[in-house]
C-alpha cells in the first residue's frame, strides 16, 4: 500500500483549501488502492527558510524543519491542493516546499489548483518547482473554478464532473507513487550492497 499526503496549500485564515483539501480526503477515502492523509503546512510553523545550508546537502539543524520532513518522508505521494496567487503558489507552499530535498525526491505528485482559471497557472509554476525535486508529476489535474465550483467565492460547492477528474488524477498518482517506492527500494538494496 502506498501512502499519499494531501498538502493543504494555503495557510490564510479564512482560506478555501480546508474545504478542497477535506472534499479531495473524502474523494480518496472511497478507494482502497493508496492511504491518504491531510498534511496542513499551518501545523508545523515554519519560518521563512531559516536553514543555513542548502537543502539538498540533507543536513537539516531546526526543530521545525527535522519535523517537517520526518513527516514529508513517510509519503510516497502527494496530492498539492493550492490556490492561484498573482499567478503562482502561495509562498507558504513554495516555502514550505524549498526547506526539504531528499523528502520529496523519486515521489509521485498531483494536483488540485482552484482560482479564476481553475488554479492553472499556478500548477504550472508548481510543476516546474517540483521537476527541479525530481518528482513525476502526473498529467491529470482537477481544475476548480472559484465562479461554478464556489457559491459567492467561498462556500465549496463542487460541480459533479469534477469527482471524475480527482478520480483520473489519483490513478495516475496512485500508480506512479507504486513506481517509485519501487525505485527507491532498489536504490536502498543497491547502496546497502556496495
Ligand atoms: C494574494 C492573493 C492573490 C490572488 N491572485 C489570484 C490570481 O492571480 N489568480 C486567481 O485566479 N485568483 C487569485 N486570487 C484569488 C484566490 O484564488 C482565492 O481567493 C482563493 O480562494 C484563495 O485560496 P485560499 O482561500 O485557500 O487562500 C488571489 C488571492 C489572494 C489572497
Amino acid at each position: 500500500m502506498v501512502k499519499i499526503g494531501i498538502i493543504l496549500g494555503s495557510t490564510r485564515p479564512g482560506r478555501n483549501t480546508e474545504q478542497v483539501a477535506k472534499w479531495v480526503y473524502e474523494q480518496a477515502q472511497k478507494r482502497n488502492d493508496a492511504e491518504f492523509e491531510l498534511v496542513d503546512i499551518a501545523d508545523y510553523n515554519l519560518p521563512l527558510l531559516d536553514e543555513p545550508v542548502p537543502p539538498s546537502l540533507g543536513r537539516y539543524s531546526k526543530p521545525h524543519t527535522k519535523t517537517w520532513a520526518a513527516k514529508v518522508a513517510t509519503f510516497d505521494g502527494f496530492v498539492f491542493v493550492t490556490p492561484e496567487y498573482n499567478h503562482g503558489i502561495p509562498a507558504a507552499l513554495k516555502n514550505a516546499i524549498d526547506f526539504l530535498y531528499k523528502e520529496w525526491n523519486n515521489k509521485a505528485a498531483g494536483f488540485v489548483g482552484y482560482g479564476s482559471a481553475g488554479g492553472a497557472r499556478a500548477v504550472e509554476q508548481l510543476r516546474l518547482n517540483l521537476s527541479e525535486l525530481q518528482m513525476a508529476h502526473v498529467r491529470a489535474q482537477v481544475m476548480l473554478s472559484l465562479f461554478t465550483d464556489f457559491e459567492s467565492f467561498s462556500t465549496f460547492k463542487p460541480a459533479a464532473h469534477q469527482e471524475q477528474a480527482v478520480n483520473t488524477m489519483l490513478d495516475q498518482l496512485v500508480a506512479w507513487a507504486h513506481a517509485l517506492q519501487a525505485l527507491r527500494k532498489g536504490e536502498l538494496q543497491q547502496r546497502k550492497a556496495a
